[in-house]
């Protein structure tokens, strides 16, 4: 693999990587510092005086960033295998944050911010983002109920889909799935069971359709139709994109597509918003309060309930590993990483019949965060994951430059059209108003 493009760097100006480490993560930062000036107000001294300390820490990094300090590797003093990983790849290197990496100094960040917390006793399992995901989720209260209630409707049919039907909303729900972050539910318009072969509802599908750049659904289609088994999700955020891929799960479930699902979390608070454990129990007691969540209380308890018995039972299930908070990409889910926890990955997602990544950090670890010429195939762009039998699919709205699978031309056309009316023509690509569905079948 001596062929492969070059990665985004922060220093590369054509990249969106350029403005996130020198806008964006500034911004977070100065948020979690923020978040716990709150979180101090009339508690403990002790509690305070640590999280003055964690705050300290958070204003240095902030203008390690600003100055492009050079990236130092962790203190191997813990028991944290996560940090020999990053140590190893920072070894020899003098990265400096404005201008390394993009990939590894993003996930690196976050580790590095967790790492503050984790050294004070009384702050160790804080989760700096915890109020932001609450009061996003609140905030989807429309988007919650009309898809409770679509869920609701379609229940009561759900033994009686003819395969004409099954394949339909399975595109439907792998859909609402991918666009889980984004307000428009207009997917949703075909409410009943009986409009879903209608031209309409063929129509909505469609219109959305048109922003699906590259769409191999059909074969993840055929894959798991043939194959029933066990799914696995590796989950991207919180908050309605769970939402989402929870009723996509009662789905699979239910009409036995899937005899068993597994979702893979992130094990420490990450990019912002993503899935750890406890985030699915919050949602679960948040959608439960019925002062925030008022309205098609029936619908939604009826989701409620479908959700914690299929949990209780071991057929939905949460498990997290160290690997998806590591700086590696997923060329390493591979029998030959044995040190990181890759290996343990590869051996259990063998055994899945179809493997869901979600979102946009998930995309950029599958493909390597490389400059592929966007016309490349899939399964070229993610090394020796297309050839050691793992079923993937990504469902990616496009957040980052990193981008394969497009027809011919494609690529210029929308840039051409995003130029007319936006200074910086390539933001198309950082806009999330595009997604790709991938596929492979490992057996390339
Ligand atoms: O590209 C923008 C960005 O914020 C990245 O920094 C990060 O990779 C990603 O989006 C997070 O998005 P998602 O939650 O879809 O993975
Ligand atoms: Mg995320």
């Amino acid at each position: 693999m001596s062929d492969l493009p070059p990665v985004y760097y922060n220093k590369d100006s054509d990249s969106f990587a350029f403005e996130t480490a020198r806008v964006r993560w500034i911004k977070i930062v100065q948020d979690t510092i923020e978040d716990i000036n709150e979180a101090i107000k009339d508690k403990s001294q002790e509690f305070i005086e640590q999280g003055q300390s964690i705050s300290k820490q958070l204003s240095s990094l902030k203008s390690d960033i600003q100055n492009d300090g050079e990236i130092k590797p962790f203190l191997n003093n813990s028991n944290i295998k996560a940090y020999g990983s990053y140590n190893e790849v920072l070894q020899n290197q003098n990265y400096t944050w404005l201008s390394g990496p993009w990939l590894i100094l993003e996930n690196y960040l976050y580790r590095l911010i967790n790492s503050f917390f984790l050294a004070q006793p009384l702050w160790f399992n804080y989760d700096i983002f915890n109020n932001l995901k609450k009061s996003a989720f609140e905030s989807s209260v429309d988007g919650v109920s009309e898809l409770a209630v679509r869920y609701y409707e379609l229940s009561s049919n759900i033994n009686k889909l003819d395969s004409e039907a099954l394949k339909i909303l399975f595109t439907e729900f792998t859909e609402i799935s991918l666009w889980g972050n984004a307000t428009d539910l207009s997917l949703l318009a075909t409410a009943t069971l009986d409009d879903i072969k209608s031209i309409q509802g063929a129509e909505a599908r469609k219109k959305s359709e048109d922003k699906i750049l590259s769409n191999d659904l059909s074969e993840a289609w055929n894959q798991i139709s043939q194959n029933k088994g066990r799914v696995d999700f590796v989950l991207d955020n919180t908050g309605f994109e769970l939402y989402t891929d929870l009723i996509f799960a009662l789905f699979l479930i239910e009409t036995k597509l899937s005899t068993q699902v597994n979702f893979h979390t992130k094990d420490i608070p990450w990019m912002v918003s993503d899935v750890n454990i406890k985030d699915f129990y919050i949602l679960i007691d948040e959608l439960k309060n019925v002062e925030k969540f008022p309205l098609n209380r029936k619908e939604i308890d009826f989701f409620i309930n479908k959700v914690e018995y299929y949990n209780n039972i071991g057929v939905l299930n949460l498990q997290t590993s160290s690997f998806w908070t590591l700086d590696k990409d997923f060329y390493e889910i591979n029998p030959s990483e044995i040190k990181y926890g890759g290996a343990d990955l590869y051996k259990d997602l063998l055994n899945s019949k179809l493997i869901i990544f979600k979102g946009d950090m998930n995309y950029r670890k599958l493909t390597g965060d490389r400059r592929w010429d966007p016309t490349t195939k899939f399964i070229n762009s993610i090394g020796p994951l297309a050839s050691q039998g793992l079923k993937i699919l990504s469902l990616r709205t496009v957040k980052a430059d990193v981008l394969v699978g497009l027809p011919q031309g494609v690529y210029e056309k929308i840039t051409e059209e995003w130029g007319k009316t936006n200074d910086n023509k390539l933001s198309w690509l950082y806009s999330g108003k595009y997604a790709v569905i991938s596929y492979s079948n490992g057996d390339n």
